[in-house]
């Protein structure tokens, strides 16, 4: 009985923990760019990092911050340009996770990126392609 007790105040302060959402609301993993350049051999046979250099997708130079579907010459297809958000590193978090879930009727053809720790590195490399 009194362990009973004891497993029950465990329970407790555990449901009072998610409740408050801290855990649910923690910051994604720390990014690490050189292992974000291993990822971006995912990318790569569709995407540069190179400015004005579009390949089947358009480059992904400066992308961080940059309006989606406003690289000039590229052509997307209307899903994308309507778009209407700005790559910031949640929202490509969120799109990387699954691009067609995120932004249906792109065309990119990529499954997604299931590891936020894999997301979190290409992010820091995108953010600085050394
Ligand atoms: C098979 C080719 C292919 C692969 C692989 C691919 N992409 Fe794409 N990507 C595209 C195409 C095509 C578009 C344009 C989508 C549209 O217009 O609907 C695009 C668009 C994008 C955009 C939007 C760019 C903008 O200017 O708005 C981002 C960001 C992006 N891709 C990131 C990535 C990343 C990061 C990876 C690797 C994890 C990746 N893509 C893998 C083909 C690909």
């Amino acid at each position: 009985m009194r362990n009973l007790v004891k497993l029950t105040a465990i329970g407790a302060a555990a449901a009072a923990t998610f409740g408050s959402g801290a855990l649910l609301a923690a910051d994604p993993p720390a990014g690490n760019a050189a292992a974000g350049k291993v990822v971006f051999a995912k990318c790569a046979a569709c995407h540069t990092v190179v400015a004005g250099q579009n390949r089947l997708g358009p480059s992904l130079a400066g992308v961080i911050g940059r309006k989606a579907g406003s690289v000039a010459g590229y052509n997307y297809s209307p899903a994308m340009k309507a778009a209407n958000r700005t790559w910031t590193k949640a929202e490509l978090d969120a799109y990387l996770a699954n691009p067609r879930v995120r932004l249906p009727g792109v065309k990119m053809i990529f499954a997604g990126l299931p590891s936020p720790q894999d997301r979190a590195n290409l992010i820091a490399y995108l953010a600085a392609p050394q």
